[in-house]
This record gives structure tokens, sequence and C-alpha cells, in this order.
């Protein structure tokens, strides 16, 4: 049998996009295997948001042709998109795909003569108007799956390459999204997370009016779906309509990840945010009087051009005052081909590392602040795995994204499980499952 092996970097479109082509394969006939196995086939899924991606991108490349110097190294995603020279010239490239036409991939390794130079087949994606279908046909494990449901950005803020990498936004259609979530829960998958590149633009392409509120309500109806969980979505994009549907729907997880950027209005600004921190208090406000307990997560980047040190505290004390449940913290880094590669004021790295070792300490602790507002309360979790920590307990998240660990074994695993929070230490809550819920439980399954 034919081997494949995959390596994704990046964001949850790259992880979905990978699942899609890795059934793709399997229906040709192929076995999946770890990428350290040798392989037939290496596919390596990029990314470019920062340099660390591209860097990182290469280096599995250069892996992946360790591994088996006669296998077929195929490079697709966002670096391979915007940088097709770039990764050409890396010894041991054979194929590379940007961010359309993936579905091909299969037919063109099987076609596939080696040559001198590899085989190119990037297009001009500011062109692509039609969202590409590319369903993922069969998922390896069964707790959760990712649905794309819209490509591409037209917010063009000044630090961003994905906009370049992705091309203009294109919503999958409903009919085809509802499909796709009801065959998921036909298989036994108890949640759904909905990613895109810029999903609160969904339906923006068509004018019927049907957006991402009208979609999640209609996906929240679909019989025997537990859980369905929204990705990033950005502030502006938030609509009345959308927390209503949140509030109103159970299913619908309590937890959205607004991307704050900044906490300095002037540097909001410069990053062509559609937002300044008045509105953004604003929003936050209005969701969380209307959905209980919510977690709202967050993406910062420091060192933007020009920040200066009071810049940054304005930053650190509007996103401690706030108050999220996690942080992401990106150190800038500058994309050629973005207008803020070429701002005046890049930031020292150092200065970078500093203010992002701040940020990321504060998000750890408002983390276990959140966290401690549910001791004492029966949660139920989502079980997902093993505490690599320690191999008697497992966890899971809950619908508001507490990271929950407790004494169990295996054969949890993808169960709605009930815990009793107890305590909070570094990223986890720990707690128990009652023995009486243990023992319904056992009676029914
Ligand atoms: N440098 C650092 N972080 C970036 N992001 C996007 N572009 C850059 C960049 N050039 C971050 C943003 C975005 C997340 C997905 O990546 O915070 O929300
Ligand atoms: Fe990049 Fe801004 Fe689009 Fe997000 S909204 S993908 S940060 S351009």
């Amino acid at each position: 049998m034919k081997k494949v092996a995959f390596h994704t970097l990046g964001c949850k479109v790259n992880q979905y996009e990978t699942e899609a082509l890795a059934s793709l394969f399997r229906r040709q006939g192929y076995q999946v295997v770890e990428f350290s196995d040798k392989a037939d086939v290496y596919v390596i899924n990029t990314c470019t948001v920062t340099h660390l991606g591209d860097r990182k991108s290469r280096q599995m490349i250069r892996r992946a042709k360790r591994n088996n110097p006669d296998a077929i190294v195929a490079v697709m995603g966002c670096y391979a998109q915007t940088s097709p020279g770039e990764v050409t010239a890396i010894e041991g490239v054979d194929l590379v795909i940007g961010t359309s036409d993936r579905s091909k991939v299969v037919e063109c390794v099987e076609d596939f003569k080696r040559q001198d130079t590899p085989v190119n087949l990037v297009k001009d994606i500011m062109q692509a108007r039609e969202f590409e279908e590319l369903p993922v046909l069969d998922y390896e494990s069964r707790t959760r799956a990712f649905l794309k449901i819209q490509e591409g950005c037209n917010n063009f803020c000044t630090y961003c390459i994905i906009p370049y990498a992705r091309g203009p936004v294109r919503s999958r259609k409903r009919d085809n999204v509802i499909t796709e979530a009801e065959r998921l829960v036909g298989e036994g998958f108890r949640e759904i997370v909905l990613t895109g590149i810029h999903i609160g633009a969904y339906g923006r392409d068509r004018d019927d009016g049907y957006d991402l509120a009208a979609l999640v309500a209609d996906l929240a109806r679909i019989k025997g779906l537990r859980r369905l969980r929204l990705g990033s979505v950005e502030p502006e994009d938030v609509t009345p309509h959308l927390i209503a549907t949140m509030a109103d729907n159970r299913v619908i997880c309590r937890h959205l990840h607004l991307p704050l950027q900044s906490g300095d209005d002037a540097v909001l600004e410069k990053m062509n945010r559609k937002y300044n921190t008045h509105e953004f208090t604003r929003l936050v406000n209005s969701i969380r009087a209307m959905v209980d307990d919510i977690a709202i997560t967050t993406d910062i980047i420091v060192g933007f051009p020009g920040e200066t040190d009071e810049q940054f505290d304005n930053t650190y004390n509007y996103v401690k005052a706030l108050g999220f449940s996690r942080l992401h913290v990106f150190k800038y880094s500058p994309r050629k081909g973005t207008p803020a590669a070429n701002f005046p004021g890049q930031v020292p790295a150092e200065t970078k590392e500093e203010r992002s070792s701040r940020l990321i300490e504060l998000g750890k602790e408002m983390g276990r602040e959140f966290a401690r507002r549910f001791l004492g309360r029966e949660m139920e979790v989502l079980v997902e795995q093993r505490l690599e920590a320690d191999l008697h307990y497992m966890e899971g998240l809950t619908d508001n994204y507490l990271a929950v660990a407790f004494p169990g074994g295996n054969e949890l695993k993808g169960e709605f499980v009930t815990v009793k929070l107890t305590s909070v230490k570094e990223e986890h809550v720990f707690g128990e499952v009652k023995a009486d819920w243990l023992k319904k439980w056992a009676n029914l399954v």
C-alpha cells in the first residue's frame, strides 16, 4: 500500500484542509502514516502569518526529504501561495500548490514524473471568486470536527499577509455547510467548530442577506448536534443578531474569540482595524450582559511599528481591565508586501520579546482568574485525551473553554462528563466526576 504523510502548520483552516486531503488520499488507496515514518508522499501544509511560519515550513520540507529521499514532496498552503519562488528553490520540492486547486494534489502525485524543476501549480488567488469545495470525507478521531464555511479576507489590516495568501472573501453555499454538518453529526461528532479565514464576513460576497448569524442559527437546529463553536470573529462582525442567537441557544458554545490586536487607539488605526477601544469595550460588555459566563479570548500583536512604551502600557492596562480568559500573543513580524513592513519605527526584537513575556504572564493570570469563578460548580466537559503530565487523568474542554482535568480513564474519551471543579493549577482546572454520575453513565453505555 502506498503511504502518505502530512505536516500542518498554522491555523484551524489549514488543519481542516489537511484532513480533507488526507481523506482524498485514503480514497485513492493510500495509507496515512506519521510524518516521521518512511512515506512515498509527504505533504507539507504551510503557514506564512509570521516569519516563524515560513521558517518552520522550510524545516519540515527538509525533514521530509531526509525521511525518504525518494519520496514525492508536495508543498501547499499560504507560504507556498505567497512565495512560490522561495519554495520551488528549496532542494527536494517536487510539487508546489497554493491555496487553490488542492483537490488536484492526488491526481498530480499519481501522474508525477520527476523532472529538474518542481511543478508549480500556484495561481493568482486575488482573482478567485468561488469557494472551493474540499469537504472532509472521513476523520481519524470523532470528538471535535472543524467545518470550513468561508475563505479569504478583504480587510487588509496593514500588518497582515493573509488577504494575499487567501484572496477575497468567498462563502461556502449554505446547503453544502448544512449537509456537511449533518453528516458529521451522523458520524457521531460531538462538537463542530466553524472555521474560515474571516468567518464574520460569511455571506458578504452574496446579496441575499444570509449572514453568519443566520447560518449559526440554522446549524444550531440540526438534530443531535451537541456543541457548535465559532472560530475567531472580527469585532465589527459581531451583530446584535449573532449575540442574541448565542444567548438563545445552548448548543452554541459560550465562547467568542475576538481579536483585539492592540489596546491603543492610535495603534489600532495604524493597523487599519475597524474599531477603537471604546467600541470594543461596549461590544464586550453587551456580549457579557447577554451571555452568562461567556469566555472571551483574543489575539494581541506586540511591537507593531512605532509602538511606544506608553502605547504598549495602554494595551497591557486595557487588556487587564477588560479581562480575557485566554490571550494569544504575537510578536509583530514584518511581512513583505504589506504596508506595515515599510512603516517607520520598527521595534527591536528584545523589546518585542519583553512585551510579549509580560502579556503572556498576564494572560495566564487572567485565565486562572476566570477559571476560579467556576470552582464548586458542576460543568459538562467533552473529554479529549489523557493529561500528559499525569496519565491517571483525562482532560477536555467545557463549552466556555475551560481546560478541565479529572481522574479518569480512556473509556471516557469523546464523552460528555459532568465534573465538579475543585481547584485551579497552572493552565488547568482540576475536578472530579461524582461516583453516581459514573454509575449512571456505565449503565447507559
Ligand atoms: N505579525 C504578527 N502577528 C500577526 N498576525 C497576523 N499578522 C501578523 C504579523 N505580521 C496575528 C494576528 C492575527 C493572528 C491570526 O495572527 O494577531 O489575529
Ligand atoms: Fe488578517 Fe485582518 Fe483579515 Fe484577520 S481580518 S486575516 S488580521 S487582514
